[in-house]
């Protein structure tokens, strides 16, 4: 299978390697390639569209559980703080914190805890700096301020009231899975099916399936969908489409 990784792909411009039947998983492969590369507001979910469906589907819930797995260096937990927040409004996005967010990258969470992101080199960079502008429509110093880092280039510092709204945690999401709280739940697992073999993408849909009730939500991003079978074995595990795009509902 070949998968080209974009727009991280300015790092590595070589499709991936075809996976080595002797891992258990993707991972060490996918990892050597650099591959933890994520931004504002990455456009393959449309964020607002996002928040404001997350309000009125548990318009009637005291409290919503999000998990956020495969969140690098906390820029995905961030970004959907700041929708939040932006879109609905402190009072009524109370109940969706704090998002328990996880990586199996110890050296991410250590990071994303910090709440200290560095902007991706060149291009990237100021795509990252205008989308924070323009998707918070310039109320980004709401939540973070930009800063100078140690070898030259920018990145910003989440305020400390947008840091204590997320919980950043190690884990692997195959054994996290199996201990999520099912009522009310949104998990968001995105761009990282790629990662797992054909028989964790499984697990994971099933588990997914069994442990999630009815009126939950789970995500998947642009890779997920076109370079994996993820939207298929969702639908094959009791979950229907939304009207957001990559947003599955849990119908039983
Ligand atoms: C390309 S990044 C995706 C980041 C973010 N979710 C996004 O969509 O922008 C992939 C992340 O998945 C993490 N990852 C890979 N396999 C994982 C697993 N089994 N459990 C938890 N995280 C995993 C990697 O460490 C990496 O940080």
């Amino acid at each position: 299978m070949n998968i080209t990784l974009n727009p991280q792909s300015f790092y590595h411009k070589q499709n991936l390697p075809a996976q080595k039947p002797s891992f258990t998983s993707n991972y060490q492969t996918i990892g050597k390639l650099r591959p933890h590369c994520t931004y504002f507001f990455r456009d393959d979910l449309e964020w607002g569209c996002f928040a404001r469906y997350l309000n009125l589907h548990f318009k009637d819930a005291d409290r919503v559980n999000i998990y956020n797995a495969a969140c690098s260096d906390g820029t995905e937990p961030f970004t959907l703080i700041m929708s939040l927040l932006k879109v609905n409004g402190k009072e009524k996005s109370e109940k969706f914190f704090p998002i328990e967010a996880f990586d199996l990258n110890t050296r991410l969470v250590k990071k994303a805890k910090t709440g200290e992101i560095h902007f991706l080199p060149g291009l990237y960079g100021v795509i990252d700096f205008l989308n924070l502008k323009f998707r918070t429509l310039f109320g980004d110093t709401r939540f973070l301020s930009y800063k100078k880092q140690k070898h030259g280039g920018l990145g910003v510092k989440m305020n400390d009231d947008v840091r204590r709204m997320v919980n950043f945690r190690v884990g692997n999401v195959i054994s996290k899975v199996r201990n999520i709280e099912g009522e009310n739940t949104v998990f968001l697992c995105r761009n990282m099916w790629m990662y797992l073999t054909e028989a964790e993408r499984i697990k994971l849909a099933q588990n997914l399936g069994q442990n999630l009730k009815k009126g939950s939500l789970v995500v998947i991003g642009g890779y997920d969908y076109r370079c994996t079978k993820a939207r298929q074995l969702l639908l094959k595990n009791g979950f229907e489409e939304t009207y957001v795009d990559k947003v599955y509902e849990k119908m039983v």
